[in-house]
């Protein structure tokens, strides 16, 4: 049955472990989570991603309904099939966060209700100077119109791109509902709500070591506006209501074609994986011992402070032990004055990189996309050239065309 599991056709799981990484203190909350797969069939190699299928929080759905006054028990019929309107809200749409095409559809209410309202205009913006919030961060951002008129406010809402988003950043659906008073009939509503989709997370066990388990490395996503605790979908789910009960949690496999070990297992590796970017990188460890290959290993790690964010660290600590991390390098970002990232650490390691990249090292990042990927891939070019001796050109040419693409041993997982 292996090969039935899939985004639409889940494998149930429960999970059986599922605790907080963090020392006290920390400002994040950043899990281990441990997955059975039964009698499922699933098999993983280190590099592939697990497919986790959530719900919307209960009091959401709940208070959803309320808002609109529907009925939960009304019947729908939806993508996934007939249910009832309560159970469509909680397993087949994004309800915890607003989308543009409800904003959009604000326009046509508010100018049919004739409805007044009244916003407060003060001041501090966010990405631009026409965008100002209240008086702290967890007070929503509002339009700088002069007019309390809804249809004025939704005209500079929708104005642009940019507009929407912000107005979206510090929503959810029922705050703009209460915020313009609007009612939808609930199939209206269930046209403009988007699918809920499946998130993806970097496995970060190898299969060898832990049969018939799969585990993660999961940074919890909450947040406050207007005195309500928000959140992400899936890693509030995992880390809310599923707990090792025995409650079911959907699950499918999302191989990679390309994250993956050297075939020669006489192959040196460099990891990059601050934060839950460490998580592939746990597996590859974990694969590397129990393949018994030559090939060295070096892990780049960081996060905010040693005290609070060093995951896995009895594991890190008994590989560097026993000889199979070669060498293991951390970028505590807030224990000093100064930020210190992992790229001011390569950088910094720059000449024993540019010898492993000469002896056919393969290099993996994972982790933030936006920021983290593309400093470190800033300072790999910048070693190329100061410890490579190469040109500018001819740097950027060897990271992003010989190493990527040729080669294939600059891989990436970041998201
Ligand atoms: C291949 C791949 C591998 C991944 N691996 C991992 C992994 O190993 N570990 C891991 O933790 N994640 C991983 N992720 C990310 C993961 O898939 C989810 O995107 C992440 O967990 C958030 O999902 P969520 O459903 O909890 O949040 P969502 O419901 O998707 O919400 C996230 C959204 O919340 C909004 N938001 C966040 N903070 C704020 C704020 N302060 N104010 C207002 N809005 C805010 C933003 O719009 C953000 O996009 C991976 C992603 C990919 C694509
Ligand atoms: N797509 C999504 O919905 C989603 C959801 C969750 C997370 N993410 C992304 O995944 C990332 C992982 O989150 P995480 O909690 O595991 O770790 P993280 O926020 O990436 O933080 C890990 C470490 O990286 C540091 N860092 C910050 N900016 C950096 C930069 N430009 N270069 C190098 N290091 C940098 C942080 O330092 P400081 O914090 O001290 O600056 C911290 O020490 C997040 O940054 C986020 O962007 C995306």
């Amino acid at each position: 049955m292996a090969d039935g599991w899939s985004a639409k056709n889940p494998y149930m799981s429960k999970i059986t472990e599922n605790f907080i990484l963090n020392g006290e203190g920390s400002r994040k909350e950043t899990r281990h989570i441990v997955f059975e797969l039964g009698d499922s069939g699933l098999d993983y190699k280190v590099g592939d991603a697990l497919g986790v299928v959530a719900e919307n929080p209960p009091h959401i759905v709940d208070e959803l309904i309320e808002v609109q006054g529907w009925n939960p028990d009304a019947e729908v019929t939806t993508h996934k099939g007939d249910r009832t309107l309560r159970e469509a809200l909680k397993k087949d749409f994004e309800v915890h966060l607003a989308n543009k095409k409800f904003v959009q559809s604000l326009t046509e209410k508010v100018i049919s209700s004739g409805m007044k309202i009244s916003m407060s205009i003060v001041s501090r913006s966010r990405n631009n100077e026409t965008w100002q919030a209240t008086e702290d961060a967890t007070t929503p951002l509002r339009p700088s119109v002069a007019s309390d008129d809804p249809a004025s406010q939704v005209e500079a809402i929708n104005a642009d791109a940019k507009g929407i988003e912000n107005y979206l950043w510090t929503r959810d659906y029922i705050d703009i509902m209460r915020e313009f008073d609007v009612k939808y009939a609930h199939e209206e509503f269930l046209e403009l709500a988007d699918r809920l989709k499946p998130r993806l997370y970097s496995i970060a066990s190898s299969h060898d070591a832990h049969p018939g388990f799969v585990e993660l490395t999961v940074g919890i996503v909450r947040f406050e506006y207007n005195g309500r605790a928000r959140g992400g979908l899936c890693t509030q789910f995992m880390a809310d209501e599923i707990d090792t009960s025995g409650a079911p949690i959907g699950v499918f496999m999302s191989p990679t074609k390309s994250f993956i070990l050297p075939e020669d297992k006489e192959t040196d590796i460099i990891m990059v994986g601050p934060g839950t970017g460490i998580a592939p990188f746990r597996a590859f460890m974990e694969q590397r011992v129990h393949d018994g290959g030559t090939g060295k290993n070096w892990l780049f790690f960081g996060d905010q402070s040693a005290k609070t964010e060093f995951y896995y660290k009895d594991e890190i600590e008994q590989w560097i032990d026993e000889g199979h991390l070669y060498k293991f390098t951390t970028a505590w970002s807030r224990d000093q004055e100064e930020k210190i990232y992992v790229q001011h650490r390569l950088k910094e390691h720059g000449a024993e990189v540019w010898e492993w990249f000469e002896r056919g090292a393969y290099f993996y990042i994972c982790g933030d996309k936006q920021y983290m990927a593309k400093d470190v891939h800033r300072a790999l070019i910048d070693i190329a050239v100061e410890h490579g001796g190469m040109s500018l050109d001819d740097a950027t040419h060897f990271i992003e065309k010989t190493m990527m693409k040729e080669q294939k041993r600059y891989l990436r997982d970041v998201y």
